[in-house]
């Protein structure tokens, strides 16, 4: 995307002076689009920022799963039954290459999940609404896959290394996901009235939430600022949203539904779409755990996680044999 800024593998010369800091050092890295490694020197706080967002991410997408997988079984035929299945196996993927990159940087894998599991860790919001008729399905696809895409796609050019490789696969999977979204929304739209009006319900209650997906207005966003300079984040929440409402205007057209924004208007002179005011009640409410479905999400990861243990167990004491097993095979050669 033209946007994008791109790290560069190339040398380049750092300041000779012997005095400057690890810390002017870093940053000069930085300012030059020399990705971060994980045994490059970083400050604690890079480190504790990554940590976070890194893990923050990775649970979205295990949390994200379960929305959809509510449909697998219902799903109307074999084919949107096959696209689903992939797409959420997609999306158990990413969780672990985001867990993987998040353990570069230190943290441990167990204490990730914990956090998830007792409610420390957040995840994103919008995987507390429900997910009422397969329509829901279609506007996830479209809506929540596309801003996560717009989310995601600078990530790809952030400066921690492990974490931007990471976002390149997860961009390219989430590009099927929004496609096959648009597609069941667009089937629903072309077929009866019944099917439209489904789509249209999905519509009037997934917009919203999808806004909110970028975060808090840039004036009410705590880390921004520091995170723009680490080149963690490369554009800010409302630069984001802007392109998100803009991107879909045009597709709900084509869809022949109608976004639920009486506000939403095409502005000659800005050249982008004006749009109404974001309830950051609802919002700050959901992230707080009193959204529709937070108390569900959780009680289901931790029934998974306890439900898997034996498979945990029976990995590792395979493991263990293999190990000894070579250790041994070595010993006698
Ligand atoms: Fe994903
Ligand atoms: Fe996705």
């Amino acid at each position: 995307m033209a946007f994008l800024f791109k790290f560069v593998q190339t040398p380049f010369v750092m300041s000779d002076s012997k005095n400057i800091s690890l810390e002017d050092r870093f940053q000069e890295k930085i300012d030059n689009n020399i990705q971060i490694e994980p045994k490059d020197w970083m400050p604690e706080a890079y480190r504790k920022t990554l940590i976070r967002q890194i893990s923050q991410h990775a649970h979205s997408e295990i949390v994200g799963m379960l929305p959809e997988g509510n449909w697998i079984s219902r799903a109307p035929s074999l084919r949107r039954k096959v696209g689903l299945m992939a797409k959420v196996q997609d999306e158990a993927g990413h969780g672990l290459y985001l867990y993987g990159a998040a353990e570069t940087l230190g943290a441990a894998r167990a204490t990730m999940i914990d956090d998830l599991h007792s409610g420390k860790a957040k995840y994103s919001s919008i995987f507390n609404y429900p997910t009422l008729t397969w329509a829901d399905i279609g506007a996830i696809g479209w809506l929540v896959d596309g801003a996560a895409i717009m989310n995601q796609v600078p990530l790809c050019s952030c400066s921690y290394g492990p974490y931007a490789r990471a976002m390149v696969r997860v961009c390219k999977e989430e590009s099927f996901h929004q496609r096959q979204g648009f597609e069941i929304m667009m089937s629903l739209c072309n077929g009866t009235p019944e099917q439209k009006a489904l789509a249209q319900d999905a519509l009037n209650r997934w917009w919203w939430p999808s806004l909110m997906m970028f975060g808090p207005n840039d004036s009410e966003s705590k880390h921004s600022a520091q995170s723009m300079k680490w080149k963690i984040k490369r554009f800010s929440n409302d630069e984001l949203r802007q392109r998100f409402v803009d991107m879909s205007v045009p597709q709900a057209k084509i869809l022949g539904i109608t976004i639920p924004d009486p506000e939403i208007k095409w502005n000659e002179a800005t050249k982008q779409h004006d749009f109404g005011a974001i309830d950051w009640e609802e919002f700050w409410n959901v992230v707080k755990g009193n959204g529709p479905c937070n108390k569900q999400r959780l009680k289901t990861r931790n029934k998974a996680h306890d439900e898997g243990r034996w498979v945990r167990e029976a990995a590792t004491a395979y493991a263990e044999k293999r190990h000894q097993r070579k250790q041994n095979q070595a010993k006698s050669a």
